[in-house]
Formats: structure tokens, sequence, C-alpha cells
């Protein structure tokens, strides 16, 4: 039996566990398995892994994906331009790799998606400047795309959102939202920008999943605005992560 898992803590709801217990369903993969692993402390990743002799691979979450970087013998350059692992690969010798899914998640859905509306060049705005937004910016950094990071204080680095004007978006005409907001059970929030300056140049990329359509793409459609949600991404992540165990 090949087993797979999720760390982090705590663990609650979790989307890997009926992802991959769906698929392995559905497509006849038999000798696999997906459990879940509170791990409150970092600290006891090599205990579990002891004990635990037939783990292939491991998905990382809230609060280890930047503590659990010690612990591992290499990263990917994923991992390393995002600095967090989501991602873990179990090699048979013993030899523990770390990954960012969400960099590929977000890349292949985003490449994907400029291509079907044949977008060749573009630049971005960023909501948010926590980890989502990293793996955005390491994703644009090498498709050679410019941006600027929006966040709530303004820095040598980032805009606020006061500083989002009409010309701005029009300049920046991708908006990609790293932000919670609008995410169940708050779907009413939204990041404040001047949606009434959108025009159908823009294209709102939401990683947010849940609701599909948030506040912020419901404005942006609204003004003729491309959209696109971050269930695909999501989705995208996983498979990446199952590509990486098998390979
Ligand atoms: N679709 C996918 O596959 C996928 C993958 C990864 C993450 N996500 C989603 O992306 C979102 C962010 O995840 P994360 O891990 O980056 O979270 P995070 O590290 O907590 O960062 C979120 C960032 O959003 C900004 N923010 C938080 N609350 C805000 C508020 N009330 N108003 C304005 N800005 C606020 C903050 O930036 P500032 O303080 O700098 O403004 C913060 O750094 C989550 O909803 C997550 O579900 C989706």
């Amino acid at each position: 039996m090949n087993l797979y898992g999720l760390i982090g803590y705590p663990l609650t709801h979790s989307f890997s566990k009926r992802y991959f217990t769906e698929k392995f369903s559905r497509e006849g993969i038999r000798d696999s398995a997906y459990e879940l692993f509170e791990l409150p402390d970092i600290a006891a990743l090599p205990g579990l892994l002891a004990t635990q002799p037939n783990l292939r691979g491991l998905n990382v979450t809230i609060p280890h994906k930047q503590a659990v970087i010690p612990f591992l013998d290499h990263l990917d350059e994923s991992a390393r331009k995002v600095g967090a692992v989501n991602v873990i690969k179990l090699a048979a010798g013993g030899k523990k790799t770390g990954y960012n899914s969400d960099y590929y998640g977000f890349r292949t859905t985003l490449v994907a998606w400029l291509g079907r509306l044949g977008v060749t060049e573009t630049a971005a705005l960023i909501l948010g400047n926590g980890g989502a937004s990293r793996a955005v910016r390491a994703a644009l950094d090498d498709l050679r795309i410019p941006y600027q990071v929006v966040a709530r204080e303004a820095s040598a680095t980032t805009l606020s959102y006061q500083q989002v004007t009409g010309e701005l978006m029009a300049a920046f005409p991708l908006l990609i939202n790293t932000t919670p907001l609008g995410t169940h059970p708050h779907p009413e929030t939204f990041p404040l920008l001047p949606y009434a300056r959108l025009t159908t140049a823009n294209l709102l990329y939401d990683l947010v999943y849940n609701p599909a359509e948030t506040q912020f793409l419901a404005k942006g459609a609204a003004r003729g605005a491309g959209t696109h949600n971050g269930l695909a991404m999501l989705h995208g992540q996983a498979e990446k992560a199952w590509e990486i165990w098998q390979d």
C-alpha cells in the first residue's frame, strides 16, 4: 500500500483528502490511500515518517509551509522561489524533496486562460501580500509578466488600495486576488477597488474558489471584464502533487 497524506494543524476540513480519495476510487487506483496527520509541532515530522514507512508523499498546510523546510534534504525550484513548501516527495532511499504546487497550479491555469483569450502581453496588479501572493509573484516573474503588489499598507514595494486608480487598472489590466476576501462564510467581502473604472480590457483572476463567483468577480463581470476563479488552480495544484509523487 502506498500512503499519501496531509500534515498541518488543525486539520478540520480537508479538500485534499476528499480529492485524492475520490480520485483513487474513480481511477481504480487500489494500492493507494490518503490520510490526515494532525501535527501541532513540525518537530514531530521525523517521528511520523519513522512510524509510517509506506508514506510516499505529503501535502503541507498551515502552519508548517515554511517551518518544514529545515526538515527536508532538497528544495525544488518552485519551493525555493516561493519560500514555502506544500508538497513533499518521499523517495525510496529516504530523500525528502519539497515543492510548491500552488506555483504550478497558478502558472498553468493562467497560461491556459491567457492562451484561450489570445492575450500575449499583459501586466498585473496582485492584491494581497501573503503566501499565495508569493506563489503568484514567482509565476509572473517566470512568465515575464510585470506586476505591482497592492496591500493594506503602502510600502517601498507595495501600493495601497487607495492608490489604485482607473489609469493604473488600465496599465495593469490583469487583477489577481490573493486575499481571502470573498471566501465563505463572508461572501459579502471584496477588495476595495474603483470597480466602476473597470473595462472590457480588464481580466480578473480570483484565487478564491468558494463561492465560485465572488463579489470581486461579479463586479468585474458587470463591467464586461473577463473572469476566472480559483477552482482550476486548486485542482491543478493537487494534480501536480500527484504527478510529483509518481515521478
Ligand atoms: N485556488 C487555490 O488553489 C489557492 C491556493 C492557495 C491559496 N488560495 C486562497 O488564497 C487566499 C490567500 O491565501 P494565503 O495562504 O496567501 O493567506 P495569507 O498568507 O493569510 O495571506 C493573505 C493576504 O491577504 C491580505 N489580507 C488578509 N485579510 C485581508 C483583509 N481583510 N483585507 C485586505 N487584505 C487582506 C493580506 O495582505 P496585506 O496584509 O499585505 O494586505 C495577507 O497577507 C485564501 O483564500 C486561500 O484559500 C487558493
